[in-house]
């Protein structure tokens, strides 16, 4: 049985419901979606792990991608390419993820894009948007990003840092840019991208003024929490055509986001 993820995910699904999965990218991820995709009795069809063959998708239902940014936006098109629906988690390729959905919309495929497949996080996305429009009259207080992550992590800021600064810059009116280490300006959110030991991904939004401090933190214990959810994410798209967000499968905001 899978660990508890939302009040479904305990429910192993039943046999006509199991998938078979291609894994693409059998690193750190792959390998521990390969486990909770197993629990959950779906099957793994193919794994790539370096350079493949579209041809090696015959059969497969849906791909997990977990890779490298460099990689990911080849990935992810081969798939809709072949009419496989996929589910992608790699970060650090933000600049292509719209041309991955419109070509997902012109094949009329399925695509799943989330920068952190963790229910937490994505309650922090929503209470950092609130937060941030309400900070919007609030001059006094000054906003900072801190993000920390195992020393292997290819990409600096996180795509769940930068998720939330731009979220905070939207929702900002005095602010207009975010920069890795200090900010020359007041309109300046400054991130702190820290890479330490094997820590799974630790994010935090703080605002200061000259005589309080409020902040927001996720902590994650174990990146089985982003397998879990990506494979949460696999079973919902199965059937469904069109682009969506971890929003969409965690129902917290219905329009997207
Ligand atoms: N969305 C989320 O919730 C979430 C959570 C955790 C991590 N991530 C992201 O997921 C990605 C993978 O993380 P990880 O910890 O699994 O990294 P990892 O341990 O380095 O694994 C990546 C794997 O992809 C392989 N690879 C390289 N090029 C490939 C290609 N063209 N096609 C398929 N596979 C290829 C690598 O092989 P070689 O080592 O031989 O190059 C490696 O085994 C990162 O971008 C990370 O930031 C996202």
């Amino acid at each position: 049985m899978g660990r508890w993820i939302g009040r479904w995910y305990r429910i192993v699904p039943s046999d006509e419901l199991a998938m078979n999965l291609a894994l693409i990218g059998y690193g750190k991820m792959g390998q521990q979606v390969e486990r909770c995709a197993l629990e959950r009795r779906h099957s793994i069809q193919m794994i790539a792990n370096g350079q493949w063959d579209s041809a090696s998708l015959k059969g497969v239902d849906l791909a997990i991608e977990f890779s490298r940014p460099e990689a990911a936006f080849e990935n992810v098109t081969k798939c809709l390419r072949a009419g496989v629906a996929v589910v992608s988690g790699t970060t650090g390729w933000n600049d292509k993820i719209p041309a991955a959905e419109m070509l997902c919309n012109e094949l009329g495929g399925s695509f799943l894009f989330a920068s952190n497949f963790s229910i937490g996080v994505n309650l922090l996305f929503a209470l950092n948007k609130w937060l941030a429009e309400r900070m919007n009259g609030q001059a006094g207080f000054a906003p900072e990003l801190q993000e920390t992550h195992h020393k292997h992590k290819l990409d600096a800021p996180s795509g769940t840092a930068i998720r939330l600064a731009e979220d905070l810059i939207q929702a900002v009116d005095r602010m207009d840019q975010w920069v890795i280490g200090h900010a020359t300006a007041g309109s300046i959110l400054p991130i702190e991208a820290k890479r330490e030991g094997e820590v799974p991904g630790t994010h935090r939004v703080t605002y200061r003024s000259a005589t309080e401090e409020l902040s927001l933190q996720h902590v994650a214990k174990d990146r089985v929490v982003f397998a879990e959810g990506a494979v949460m994410a696999a079973e919902w798209l199965m059937g469904r055509t069109g682009c969506f967000r971890m929003s969409d499968v965690l129902n917290f905001n219905p329009k997207g986001s």
